[in-house]
Order: C-alpha cells, then structure tokens, then sequence
C-alpha cells in the first residue's frame, strides 16, 4: 500500500501543454493572432468570409449577387497555390493559428454552398487539404473546426497589460455568422474552460501528496474534494446562465449549422480532395464533449462512459444503446498534448476512487464530487433538450434570413435523418443521459 499511495511517476501538466501556473489551463498564454505574411492569402480569405459569406440555407434563390459573391470566394480558394508548412512546425503557436484559419475556411466553403447548388458531395480543394492534414497531424489533431478553433484558441485579452483572467478575456475573435449569440456560445463554454483551471490545479495537488493513504493526508484530500464538488456546481451555473445569452433559435439556426461537420445537419458529406478516403478522417466538427477540463474531471472521479466496469445500478437498455465510444472519439479532437495529459491522469497509481472506496473518511466527499458532477449533466440535459431537440421542431426566428425559406425547410425537414441536426434527437437525448447514468453510477455505495 505504501508504494501505491506515494506519488512516484509524477508528470508535472506543463509537460502537456497545460498551464496551471498561470491560470490558462487547455489554452496558450496568448493566441496568436494572425499568421506570419507567407500565409496572408489564408489570412485575407478568412477576412473576406467573415466579411462577406453567409449559410448557403439563408440565400434566397434570388439572391444572385450574394449568390456571385459566394462562388467567386469559393473559386478563389480553389485556385490558392498549395503552401508549404513545414516552417510552421518550429512553433506551436504557429500550427494553431493555422489549425484555426484553415478549419474556418473549410467550414466556411463547405456551408456558404446554397442548398440547390449542391448535387452530391462536396469537394474541399486541395489548397486548404494538404496543408491543413499537414498541420494537423504536428498538432495529433482532427483535420476540421474543433472546440480548440472555436474557444480555446479564439479569444484576446480585454488589456494585455493586466494577467490572465476570466474578465479580461473577449471570447469570439473569429467568427462565422457574427451574431452576439455566437460569441455568447463560445465564451459561454470559454469560461467554463477557465472555471475548470483550478480544478486541475485540485488534480495536481492530489498527485503531489507523499503518501495518500496516511491519516494525515486524508483531511487534505477531503478539502480537495470539497473544493472541486464547489466549481462542479459553479460549472453547472455557468452552463444554465447561458439561458440568458444565447437565444435557443439564434443557436440552432444560425449558429450551429456553421460549426456542423461533414455530413451533418441535412448537408453533403465532404471529400478532402487528394486524400484516397475521407471517411477516414475524423470530420465531425466541435463539441463541447472535446473540452478538456471536462474530459479530466471525468477521468480524476473515474467517470466509466464506455460501461466497461460492473457498477450499480445496472446500465438501461437505453443506456447500452447509446454511442459508448462518444467521449473517447472526441479526445481525437484535442491537441495531443491534451490527450496525453488525459491518459497521464488516467494512469495515476492511486486513483481517488479507489481511495475512497479504501477510506470511509473520503468516501462522504467523494461521493459528494460525484454527485455535483451528475447533477451538472442533469441540468446540461435540460439545456441540451432546450436548445437543440425542441428547436429542430421550431420555425426559423422572425427577420432572420431563413425565415423566409420555412416552407422549403419544412418540406426538406421531413427528409431528414433526425429532427436534431448532427446527433438525431433520439440519440442525442439517449447519449446525454447515458452520460449522466454512468456519472451516478460512480457513486460509492455504503456496502
Ligand atoms: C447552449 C449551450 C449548450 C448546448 C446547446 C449544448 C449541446 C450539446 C450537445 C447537442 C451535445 C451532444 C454532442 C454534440 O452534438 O456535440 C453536447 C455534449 C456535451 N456538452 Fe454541451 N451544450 C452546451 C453547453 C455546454 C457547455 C458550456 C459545456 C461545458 C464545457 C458542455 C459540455 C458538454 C459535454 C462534456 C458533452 C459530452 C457529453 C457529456 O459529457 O454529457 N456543453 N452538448
């Protein structure tokens, strides 16, 4: 017992990227904001979309000079020449910045296409491919938008000359559509993301203690816990407290169409022109279920989303049903660096629950943590339901572009593979609560 409760193997988190120190957690100290000049036809295109490109869903069919805009964008893009990145590779900083500009320009391209120009896939040029696989494989991430892209490294400070801080952070450098709403979404799960930082720095702590098991240990652990059970419920407010910036109809309309994936929301699939299969790639856009604060609280309270451990109550039918895979897909979706510290969490000597099943001192706190934790997902639950199931089945909102297309939207809505775009409602719903159920199940019973 005396070996497995010391903290021999320790890997300090800036070994993965991962700022504790100075309160940044999963993101850079600053994100760079624009690539060197080389790179400014990638730079310019991204200005000019943001400027200029909307869903191809909200072009009337009237419309030809936004119509003529779009496609004489989309033909520039095809006509870049290839560029060459290898001297991205001397500097993180730099791979990111290019992650970022050339996912947006492959959302962008794939979704300012209109509906009735789109006969069968769509193919994303070789001038955004190869240099985008090439980076994304020095990062050991997913070649599209990744949560990275559109929180992570998507925000400046308010004034650079005061510290890292969650008020002196502006969310939503890059955007898509534009919209308040937008920013709102992505700073939403942004602070959720600095909120997390001290919950890392709780892991750290815990790693760092000698000896785990001795008496003496057990008042920290449980002080630990108790801190981390306050920022679970604090996460929670943050997530419900979007309820009050970001418009459910603004979201599921003009703000998450943008960030779909090949082949979602009523879309083609894509090719990545060059590439032999593109199914291959892993090309289903940003999740929060890709946060890696997230992703580590689950790890440290041994979260079993893949229901590989007999724990009670038994998993639903439902539950066995649902995409088990879902959370460890989405690692692929982080820097490699993120997963790696993931695992190094996961590959502790001395889990915490482990500790608390040992420990009856722990177990009230640990199990307090869990609970917190469940109730988290309950309330995302809600939100989720609120935000993406219940306005599958609603109209476009009023003066927004789309509005005018309803009838057309409805017609194709009955088409489609599921009413909530993306993850259909039933799955979705099934795979969020099979998230939940096995977040409860972590819960030590008293036997
Ligand atoms: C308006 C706010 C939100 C909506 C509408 C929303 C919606 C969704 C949806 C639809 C999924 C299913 C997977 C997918 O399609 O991406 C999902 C998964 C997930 N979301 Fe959210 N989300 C919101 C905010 C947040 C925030 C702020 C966080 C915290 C970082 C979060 C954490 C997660 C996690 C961890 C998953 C993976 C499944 C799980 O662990 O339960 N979400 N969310």
């Amino acid at each position: 017992m005396s070996i497995r409760s010391s903290n021999v193997g320790y890997t300090s988190p800036s070994d993965f990227d991962v700022n504790i120190r100075t309160n940044t957690g999963f993101y850079p100290t600053a994100p760079l904001p624009r690539l060197p000049n080389g790179f400014a036809v990638w730079e310019n295109a991204l200005s000019t979309a943001k400027d200029k490109l909307v869903l191809g869903e909200d072009i009337p069919d009237n419309d030809h000079a936004q119509r003529a805009t779009g496609e004489r964008w989309r033909e520039q893009i095809r006509t870049l020449p290839v560029i060459r990145t290898d001297v991205l590779n001397t500097d993180k900083q730099l791979l990111r910045r290019a992650h970022k500009v050339l996912t947006f320009l492959v959302h962008f391209y794939a979704h300012s296409i209109p509906p009735n120009e789109l006969s069968g896939p769509i193919t994303i040029p070789r001038s955004l491919v190869s240099p985008l696989l090439q980076v994304s494989k020095e990062l050991g991430m997913a070649p599209v938008v990744t949560f990275s892209d559109v929180v992570s490294w998507n925000w400046e400070y308010i004034n650079p000359e005061l510290p890292f801080s969650a008020e002196n952070v502006r969310f939503g450098v890059d955007l898509f559509g534009g919209s308040e709403d937008e920013r709102n979404f992505f700073a939403g799960n942004g602070l959720v993301e600095i909120r997390g930082v001290e919950m890392l720095q709780i892991f750290n702590d815990y790693q760092l203690i000698p000896d785990v098991s001795s008496p003496s240990s057990m008042g920290k652990v449980n002080r630990l816990l108790a801190r981390l059970t306050t920022i679970i419920q604090e996460i929670s407010e943050i997530i419900t407290s979007m309820r009050n910036t970001v418009d459910p109809q603004m979201f599921y309309w003009e703000v998450r169409p943008w960030l779909n994936g090949s082949g979602a929301g009523n879309r083609p699939e894509w090719i990545y022109e060059g590439v032999p299969d593109t199914s291959v790639l892993d090309l289903d856009g940003p999740s929060a279920g890709q946060s890696g604060v997230m992703h580590a609280v689950d790890t440290f309270l041994d979260i079993d989303h893949k229901l590989k451990a007999r724990r009670q109550p038994a998993p639903s039918e439902e539950n066995k049903r649902a995409d088990r895979g879902f959370m460890e897909r989405m690692r692929r979706y982080m820097p490699g660096r993120h997963r790696d510290y993931l695992s190094s969490l996961a590959a502790n000597p001395r889990p915490v629950r482990e500790l608390a099943n040992n420990s009856p001192a722990i177990k009230d706190s640990y199990n307090g943590a869990v609970m917190a934790l469940k109730k988290l997902r309950d309330a995302h639950v809600r939100i989720a339901t609120l935000y993406v199931i219940s306005m599958a089945r609603s109209n476009p909102p009023p003066g927004c572009p789309l509005y005018a297309m309803q009838q057309r939207m409805e017609r194709e809505r009955a088409q489609q593979r599921g009413p909530a775009t993306g993850t259909g409602g039933t799955q979705l719903s099934m795979l969020l609560k099979a998230g939940r159920d096995a977040t409860h199940r972590a819960v030590l019973k008293n036997d």
